[in-house]
This record gives structure tokens, sequence and C-alpha cells, in this order.
């Protein structure tokens, strides 16, 4: 089976981005051929700072990395590198429905969030998201919860262009994990935690000892004293049982019973060390990363060269379904 997913490089990436796609990664790598980008392209359509961006785009492929993917097992780029994503995009926004791109929940989310910046890219993106998956044919996108709806358009466009000039696309699968998926804000558990997000809100994958420490006391926890997960009754607790559970490599119930007798304080504390244990080796090894910038160089162009030769394959035979050559 072919894996692939991407980030968009838009600020730090956050224990959601970890366990709701990232852990999985790693472990997928060990079975199957991976595909792994950095979205850069997307990164445009929300207000950025040029000067921030290579920045952004060096800390997310670092992420990658520290996190376990291995340039050996897995083809790591920066989507940008591969001119295909660009030009498909163009052919398959001339099959994708205007009207469905403009009910993309994240389209009116983001253009609620940035009312002065409502680009046609920010309505568009998600036909690029189906290009990035699409020129690659694999098989399973192994994503959070917000996602599904892109990969569901996906899936849509594929069909629709395999019926119209003949089959080129395979509609690839969603793959979320059954816990984690949807990971929520510490100061509100009702919305996602998001980079967006104010600070208080969501723990970074780098984030300093004690800065997880004040944040996991300060999280929004609910009424009541018990540590049970309850998702309309403790949606703070159910989010930090849930955190807990997939940081301990535990079920749920395992936790409950852990913290049978004990209260909010003394489980957010077990939690905050928890958090700060499973990310130790990833700060470590961002630190000795930020100094190899040569290696990574190496890492993205030996990357954007196998991700080509997939590319161009892909793109001969879609050029020459629609007419082009
Ligand atoms: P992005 O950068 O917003 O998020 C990256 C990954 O993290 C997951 N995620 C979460 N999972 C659980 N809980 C959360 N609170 C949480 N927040 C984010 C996302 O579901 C995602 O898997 N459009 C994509 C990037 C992209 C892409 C692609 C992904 C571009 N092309 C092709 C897959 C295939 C995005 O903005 O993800």
């Amino acid at each position: 089976m072919r894996i692939l997913s991407g980030i968009r490089p838009s600020g730090e990436l956050h224990i959601g981005n970890y366990l709701g796609a990232m852990k999985n990664w790693v472990e997928l790598q060990e079975e199957q051929e991976c595909v792994f980008f950095v979205a850069d392209l997307q990164a445009l359509t929300t207000p950025y700072s040029p000067q921030n961006l290579q920045k952004n785009i060096f800390e997310t492929v670092i992420a990658y990395l520290a996190a376990g993917i291995s340039p050996e097992k897995s083809i790591i780029f920066v989507q940008s590198h591969v001119k295909e994503h660009s030009e498909l995009f163009w052919l398959l926004s001339t099959i994708c429905p205007v009207g469905e791109l403009s009910r993309m929940t994240q389209y009116k989310e983001k253009s609620r969030q940035f009312k002065r910046n409502i680009n046609a890219g920010l309505l568009n993106y998600p036909v690029l998201q189906a290009a990035d998956i699409l020129l690659y044919k694999p098989d399973l996108i192994p994503v959070g919860k917000d996602q599904l709806q892109h990969l569901e358009l996906t899936r849509s466009i594929a069909k629709k262009f395999n019926q119209k000039f003949g089959k080129v696309f395979v509609e690839p699968k969603p793959y979320s994990p059954k816990t984690g998926a949807r990971i929520m804000s510490l100061q509100n558990p009702k919305k996602k935690m998001s980079k967006s997000d104010d600070q208080q809100g969501y723990i970074a994958l780098f984030e300093e000892p004690d800065s997880i420490r004040k944040k996991v006391m300060a999280a929004v926890t609910d009424t009541g004293k018990e540590i049970k997960y309850n998702l309309s009754k403790k949606p703070g607790v159910s989010n930090m049982l849930t955190i807990y559970s997939l940081f301990a490599n535990k079920s749920i119930e395992e936790i409950e019973k852990k913290f049978q007798n004990k209260n909010y304080s003394e489980f957010k504390k077990s939690l905050a060390e928890l958090i700060i244990g499973s990310l130790e080796d990833l700060r470590r090894k961002r630190k000795e990363l930020l100094t190899r910038e040569v290696y990574i160089r190496d890492i993205l162009n030996k990357g954007a060269k196998r991700a080509e030769i997939i590319a161009q394959s892909t793109m001969d035979e879609v050029r020459k379904k629609m007419g082009l050559v």
C-alpha cells in the first residue's frame, strides 16, 4: 500500500497534529511505502510573512524527522519543489464545481477568521489538496478528523475524472485513529486544538517543560471531581484522558482506574509529566537537527527527486487523457 500525508507550515506544530496524524505516520512507515510532504503552497492562503515561511517549512521538516519519520523509509519533500502539484491543481479545478468548494467547513471558518483576506486560493485550496494526493495514487491518507471533508472531495474529484476521461486515479481512503482524531483546546474543550488558537489552548510539540506544566495545570476542567470519560458532561477531562491514553499507550479505562480516587490536580500533574517525558526525545532531536541544515536540504532534494518520478508519470497519463498531447 502507498500512504501519503502532509502538514501546512503555518506556525508551531502541536500535540493535536502529532497524536492525530504524525504518530500514525511513524507506525505506518514500518510496513508501507510512505510519502510525507510540507504543504507550503497551502500556507500562502492565510496571512503570512515571507521571512518566516522558510523558517516554518524548515521547522516542519525537523518535526517530521524528530518524531521519527525516516528519510530512508519515507519520501520527504516540500510541496512547491514538485511543480506537478500546481499543474494538476489547475487541471482538476476545471472539473470541480465551485459550489462544493464554498461548502467546505475549513473555508467557511477561515474566511470568517480572515475577513479581509478571503482570497481565491483559500476557496480553491482543497483542489490543490486533491492534486497533492491523486498525483501519487495512494491508498490511505492518515489525517485527523478535520481533514475528512477534504478527502471526501478528493474522492469525488477522482471519481469524476475517471468517469469523464478514463481511469487514472485511485480513490484513497482516510485513515484516522479511533482516539486522537480530534484533540481539543485546553482552554475550550468544545473547540479543536489549533495552531491559530490562543497559546494557552495548545501544547507545542517542542514546548519547554515548565510551560507544559503551566498550560496543563491551567487547562479547563469540568464540574464534579471524578476522572471519568464523558464527552458531553466532562469534555475537558475527557480530552485530557484521551491525551493521557495516547501518550501512555494505554486504554482510557486503564487511566480512569489509575486515577479512581485521585483529584483533578493530581491527574493534571501526572499528565504534564507524561507529556514532558514523551516529548523529551523530540525536543532533544530538534536541537540537534537545527544545526544540520545541509543534511536537511539534502533530504529534501532527494525526496523531491523521488516524488517527481511518481508525479511526472501520473501527469503524463493525465495530459494524454485530457487531450493535452
Ligand atoms: P493541518 O496542517 O491543519 O494539520 C496537519 C494534520 O494534523 C491533524 N490535526 C489534528 N488532529 C487531531 N486533533 C487536532 N486538534 C488536530 N489539528 C490538526 C490534521 O487533521 C492533519 O492530519 N490541508 C491539510 C494539509 C494537507 C494535506 C494534503 C493532508 C495538504 N495537502 C494532502 C493530507 C493529504 C492541513 O491543513 O492540515
